[in-house]
């Protein structure tokens, strides 16, 4: 087993694989003009990512992974990588993930279930029908409601709401949102506005978390639970319930000193940062689909790229300015 570590000995067993940059919502803090999508022969196929997949879990410790998007549920073919994966669960230790935008999953969730899905974090950025509908671009509030419900039933070990919020959009909402999670036993997850190409951020619709912190304990006691070395949430138990509440604070306050996250695109390349440069991206797709594509070549080609990762993201400023990818495009 030869982990992938980068020069500041962080050790990377988190693995992010966005399977298609396509979306079916245009939600505002992303990119609702939706221009721009990979051409379908830069997508990497099923085959590919499991390749990529196998690769990793079985040589080089990825223990955990999440399929992320665009939305991974518009791709027809998801099943066929959800397949794969669980049988590479079987012998591997491995946690599955999914962030999707809930629209597509209620009739899935059975299957998915059995096929290994872990941990399920499902945008909800509103419980009002009209203003859920003017985020999102699409009137699905009653739907997603539907699938929490559904896949806590079928016993999901982990399912989250993942809250993007924007000052005068949704801020006003905290409260009910702990509510909400303190009602339903679930955790709800307060996301700082991140900066991305296209995605039209201002600082006068940012909020860091510890307003949004002081807004939610308006509504309740906030126990502070056991910080996970290489996670991206400050976790709280909301006092005499089982709903949780978390705050994402990557824009004021870092959590890089622990990341553990690779990131694969869509379109086949591996990304060392949420915020990476091109420099700091190295090409797979084009390996993968070459002659000299070895198992041995992909892992020399990761472990390059991440000797030039950087030990923290620049701070807002320097993002905003800098052209990035769309956040679809990515996986967050
Ligand atoms: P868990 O396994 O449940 O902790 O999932 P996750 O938080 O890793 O994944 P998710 O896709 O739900 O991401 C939630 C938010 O955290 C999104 O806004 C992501 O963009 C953000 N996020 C995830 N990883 C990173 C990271 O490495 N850096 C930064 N700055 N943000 C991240
Ligand atoms: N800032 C913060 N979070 C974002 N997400 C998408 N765009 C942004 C942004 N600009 C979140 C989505 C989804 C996850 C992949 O990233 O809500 O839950
Ligand atoms: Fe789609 Fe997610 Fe972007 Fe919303 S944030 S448009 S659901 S990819």
């Amino acid at each position: 087993m030869k982990p992938f570590c980068d020069s500041f000995g962080r050790t990377h067993s988190y693995l992010r694989v966005s399977v298609t940059d396509a979306c079916n919502m245009r939600c505002t803090y992303c990119d609702p003009s939706h221009t721009g999508r990979f051409a379908n022969d830069r997508l990497l196929s099923m085959q590919e990512i499991l390749r990529i997949v196998r690769l990793f879990v079985t040589g080089h410790g990825i223990t955990k992974l999440r399929l992320t998007g665009g939305e991974p549920m518009v791709r027809r073919d998801i099943l066929q990588l959800f397949r794969g994966i669980g049988e590479l669960k079987t012998t591997y230790p491995l946690t599955v993930g999914m962030t999707t935008n809930g629209t597509l999953l209620f009739d899935h969730l059975p299957s998915l279930r059995a096929l290994g899905l872990d941990a399920l974090n499902i945008s909800l950025d509103s419980l009002d029908r009209d203003r859920f509908h003017s985020i999102t671009g699409m009137d699905a509030l009653p739907h997603i409601l539907e699938s929490f419900r559904r896949a806590q039933e079928l016993g999901f070990p982990s399912v989250k709401a993942n809250v993007v919020i924007m000052q005068g959009v949704n801020d006003h909402e905290i409260p009910d949102f702990v509510r909400f999670a303190a009602e339903h036993s679930l955790t709800v997850r307060f996301i700082e506005y991140m900066p991305f190409a296209k995605n039209k951020w201002e600082s006068d619709r940012f909020i860091d978390f510890r307003s949004m912190k002081q807004i939610a304990e308006q509504e309740g006691t906030l126990i502070p639970m056991a910080y996970q070395p290489h996670s991206v949430s400050k976790d709280f138990r909301i006092a005499g319930t089982n709903g949780m509440v978390s705050f994402i604070s990557s824009v004021s306050d870092h959590f890089c000193g622990g990341c553990n996250r690779l990131r694969l695109t869509a379109d086949g390349q591996l990304r060392t940062c949420l915020f990476a440069l091109p420099s700091m991206e190295t090409d797979l797709r084009t390996l993968l689909r070459s002659r000299e594509g070895s198992d041995e070549a992909i892992a020399d080609a990761v472990r390059n790229v991440l000797k030039n990762k950087w030990e923290k993201h620049p701070d807002p400023d320097t993002i905003v300015s800098t052209q990035h990818s769309v956040m679809r495009a990515i996986g967050g």
